[in-house]
């Protein structure tokens, strides 16, 4: 565990897990010690992380002893989710493996054809006018250690491991915004890097934590817990660009590709695999139209979930620049359930504020601030 974290609104003071992830919009990394600076006082045991992302909160949850229910949609998640939270061996335990994984010979292979550049006097366009997230030298390690992980044919937690060891250490050498949508002209100096792969910093789970790769309405059929966290996408309240939200099955597409090993068509300039294109069906909570009555379809999606959640408690994290205003939200929350305590984090300005719903909250909308609210369900 990392230093002792100050202490926030006369709450008892907590450190702040160390935690892993790869870069990822909206990753709640900087907000952990607010989260968990609510936690105190709600006396909980069991937390659903209903969208979990990196699981960089599901991460922390686990490691300050909470039983722990994962959930996201997506791929990624669900492997880290796996490694980190339902491991229960001593992670040197899997050093043999990761430097049986690093000793391999790189091979051109799929990866690279597909992934790897070159570097033509550090600008990483190719032959074909495509630009490329890896240099050649990584995707050709790529290659080996990804053929290698399915050759070994490991148990489930122990190929997670090595799959997150490997997305960790690809993360690192990456020449891209942060994203899989569009890289960059220039190779970042990362990238001359050769990679590397490491032991996650993975703990031994006392608890019996559950993993979920489920739409978060399937599995709130399915799991009753104390406190429920949501971190949905935000959208984006830009009008003037609508569609210019995060789409996060398109964003992170080649470590679905890296987990799943499956080859797949790709298309466009960025070589995205084909089923994380815009014809295929989005998040709702990515939506970005208005129902007949004019109602934002993911104001209308939050609502859903603060009803069908079975707990007694709820943080929902939002960002002031998504979709749903201060007073859509008020609405919402006052339907079903009370609202105990409100935290505003604006970043940029360093500063934090413990809110009541005021109209001096509503004026301060247009500032980017990360709002995290404490309901109590009716
Ligand atoms: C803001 S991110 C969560 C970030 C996470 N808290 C972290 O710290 O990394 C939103 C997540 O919601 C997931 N998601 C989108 N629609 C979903 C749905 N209907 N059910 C479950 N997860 C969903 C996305 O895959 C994405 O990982």
């Amino acid at each position: 565990m990392s230093s002792q974290q100050q202490s926030l609104f006369g709450f008892p003071e907590q450190s702040t897990p160390n935690t892993q992830g790869v870069k990822y919009t909206g990753s709640k990394l900087k907000l952990l010690p607010y989260i968990i600076s609510l936690l105190p006082g709600l006396n909980v045991t069991t937390i659903l992380d209903g969208f979990s992302g990196t699981t960089r909160v599901s991460q922390a949850f686990s490691q300050l002893g909470f039983q722990v229910i994962s959930n996201d949609t997506a791929l990624l998640s669900k492997v880290f989710a796996t490694a980190f939270l339902t491991n229960k061996k001593d992670p040197k335990k899997y050093q043999d493996l990761i430097n049986h994984l690093n000793a391999l010979k790189g091979y051109a292979g799929w990866f690279t054809k597909h992934y790897g550049g070159q570097d033509f006097n550090g600008s990483a366009v190719q032959a074909d006018g495509k630009k490329r997230p890896f240099q050649i030298h990584n995707t050709m390690k790529l290659d080996a250690i990804r053929d290698e992980i399915d050759t070994l044919q490991l148990p489930e937690i122990d190929r997670c491991v090595a799959l997150v060891s490997l997305i960790l250490a690809l993360d690192k050498v990456d020449s891209t915004l942060g994203h899989f949508v569009s890289y960059l002209k220039n190779w970042s100096p990362r990238s001359y890097k050769n990679m590397q792969l490491e032991v996650p910093a993975i703990a031994i789970n006392a608890q019996d934590n559950q993993v979920f790769q489920d739409d978060i309405f399937q599995t709130l059929k399915v799991v009753a817990c104390d406190l429920a966290y949501f971190d949905p996408p935000y959208g984006s309240n830009n009008e003037k660009m609508p569609p210019s939200r995060v789409r996060y099955n398109a964003y992170y597409h080649l470590w679905t590709t890296v987990i799943k090993n499956d080859k797949p068509s790709l298309f466009g300039s960025a070589n995205r695999r084909e089923d994380s294109s815009d014809k295929v069906s989005t998040s709702v909570f990515e939506e970005f139209r208005k129902n007949d009555n004019g109602q934002f379809l993911a104001v209308g999606s939050i609502e859903k979930l603060i009803h069908h959640t079975q707990s007694n408690y709820i943080i929902l994290s939002y960002s002031t620049g998504g979709r749903a205003t201060a007073k859509e939200l008020r609405e919402v929350i006052a339907d079903c359930a009370t609202l105990v305590k409100t935290l505003a984090i604006d970043y940029k300005k360093n500063v934090m504020a413990d809110m009541k719903w005021t109209h001096q909250w509503s004026a301060d909308e247009n500032a980017n601030q990360e709002l995290l609210f404490v309901l109590k369900k009716r």
